[in-house]
């Protein structure tokens, strides 16, 4: 027995060697760590354990059944992270290029499946050369066998995507189907065909980086959630991103103990919104001012800026938060916004995270290329979003709220439970300058001195229509707050909307426009 003992623990051994020392040593010249460093590193001490360590390909052809594969190129587990069930599956870039083939994919597509059977989330670590080539369509067949196993879990378990290296080819679908995207800059690519197959088909002259680096799917794709510079804190990120999540979407998110305040009042906020309405601020101050510490996580945060989305905690709760942001484009709806706000909107509502937003918006941004690029179905996911949406939701219209926008920011039609709005709240069908013009035309152009007469007309409007009362007396703002005193009234808001219990007709899925 002993000796079989000590068998057993040098086969482990040189399983864990991965693809041998030459390879980890290029790997972390290459400034990435290995698949099971990054495991050390997310789980608690101690806690990870593998499985299916011992696998090993079926592959015969080009001389394959001569290669030994340690884990078959992809470790998997489970352990904790901050003491709750996680599952892994992290390829190691050392063994074959991490590329994917039928024993690899049934290794990841294992531990998929005890996820959802024990209700955990999953992260899956992808630094692999794609398809392992040799295997053919054995390898196809395994990717397809993952993506129909991250489309069963959407909505079920959280599913994390962490691009350590490169995800090319069809293997970018899996993390795409996934609800976050991780990448770290400069060391991470994703792309569905490579500089050389675009040069060949388009002519396009394109560096790897500039294709599907980080920057380029956080800043311009839309693609990725997060980026971050290095393994190591891209790892930290994970865990508080975690920390917001529940385990699966029959449970809530964790709760924390509050070190803040609940009843804080904020003289600040009594003078954060600018008297001049066309001048911007700083939407994230307010998101900060508000939250428990001051702590804000957001999500997507180099993209379609103009909308702010992200984590926050009210009393120690999850509260996503969905928010104009007047600093960039004035805080319009485009398509780009539209849709990560579509997005975002959905993931809370899947896991049970309740909904507050900020409003102050302008309207959606005219334009043709707008019009071309489809707005009108892009947009319409923002009001389907919301309107699907049954966790608890909570708006607070800061400043404008115009037009179409202001139903898809969550209006009380839309099914917000509490809508509460700031005395320089302005809620009308259009700006007071473009309505000016509408309804006053005459007047202006009849005139004298039309300039005065336009802004006479513009501050009539902005008098008359463009203030919170008018909405306040139809019961579609439910209150009219002291902005130092949001943060007591949104707690108590969210508090009293715990037991928010909504159902919709029973159906297989809604149509949502895409
Ligand atoms: C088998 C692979 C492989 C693959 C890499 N390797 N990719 N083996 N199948 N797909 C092996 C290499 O032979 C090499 O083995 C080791 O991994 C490291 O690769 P290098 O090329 O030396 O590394 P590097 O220079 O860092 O380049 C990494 C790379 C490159 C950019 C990923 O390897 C590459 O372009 N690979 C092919 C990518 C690709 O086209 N994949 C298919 C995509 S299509 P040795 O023994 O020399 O160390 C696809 C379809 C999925 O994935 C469809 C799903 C629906």
């Amino acid at each position: 027995m002993k000796e079989k003992i000590e068998r057993l623990l040098e086969t482990e051994k040189g399983i864990e060697l991965g693809g041998g020392e030459q390879r980890i040593e290029r790997q972390h010249k290459a400034g990435k760590l290995t698949a099971r460093e990054r495991i050390n590193l997310l789980f608690d001490e101690g806690s990870f354990v593998e499985l299916d360590k011992f696998v090993e390909h079926r592959s015969t052809n080009f001389d394959m059944a001569n290669v030994k594969a340690a884990a078959d190129g992809v470790v998997t587990g489970y352990g904790t992270v901050d003491g709750r069930l996680v599952f892994t599956y992290a390829q190691d870039f050392t063994v074959l290029g991490g590329s994917l083939g039928e024993m690899h994919a049934n290794k990841i597509c294992k531990v998929q499946d005890m996820a959802l059977k024990t209700g955990a989330p999953i992260i899956g670590f992808n630094d692999s050369g794609g398809a392992r080539i040799q295997e053919g369509v054995d390898a196809l067949s395994g990717y397809g066998k993952i993506f129909y196993r991250n489309t069963i879990s959407s909505g079920v378990i959280p599913q994390i995507s962490v691009i350590m290296g490169p995800s090319a080819g069809g293997a970018v679908y899996s993390p795409a189907i996934t609800d976050f995207i991780f990448m770290v800059d400069k060391t991470s690519m994703m792309f569905i065909t490579g500089p050389q197959v675009i040069k060949s088909v388009t002519g396009e002259d394109v560096t790897q980086e500039e294709l599907g680096g980080a920057n380029t799917h956080n800043r311009k794709s839309g693609v990725a959630h997060f980026m971050y510079k290095t393994e190591e804190e891209t790892i930290e990120k994970i865990k508080e991103l975690l920390s917001f999540l529940p385990s699966n979407n029959l449970e809530d998110a964790p709760i924390y103990t509050m070190e803040d305040e609940i009843n804080r009042v904020e003289e600040k906020l009594d003078e954060i919104v600018p008297v001049n309405p066309n001048k911007p601020y700083d939407m994230k101050e307010i998101i900060r001012t508000l939250a428990d510490n001051g702590d804000f996580f957001e999500v997507q945060e180099y993209y379609a800026q103009n909308i702010i989305t992200g984590y926050i905690r009210l009393n120690g709760k999850t509260i996503g938060v969905v928010a104009n942001q007047p600093r960039i484009l004035a805080g319009v709806l485009d398509i780009n916004a539209s849709d990560k706000a579509g997005r975002f909107i959905r993931t809370c509502d899947a896991f049970n995270i309740p909904l507050l937003n900020l409003v102050d918006v302008p309207g959606f941004l005219p334009g043709v290329e707008q019009e071309y690029g489809g707005i009108i179905r892009h947009g319409a996911k923002m009001l389907y979003a919301y309107s699907e949406a049954t966790v608890p939701k909570v708006t607070l219209i800061i400043r404008k709220a115009y037009g179409g926008a202001y139903l898809a920011m969550c209006s009380k039609d839309l099914g917000a439970d509490q809508v509460f709005a700031w005395p320089n709240a302005e809620i009308a069908v259009m700006g007071p300058d473009g309505a000016a013009n509408i309804i006053f035309k005459r007047d202006i152009e009849n005139s004298e001195n039309p300039i005065e007469t336009r802004q006479e007309k513009i501050d009539e409007y902005r008098n008359t229509v463009a203030n919170p009362y008018i909405a306040a007396k139809r019961g579609f703002v439910d209150d009219v707050l002291v902005p130092s005193n949001t943060r007591p009234r949104l707690i108590s808001a969210f508090d009293m909307l715990e037991s928010k219990r909504e159902n919709r007709p029973a159906k297989k899925h809604g149509n949502m426009p895409v």
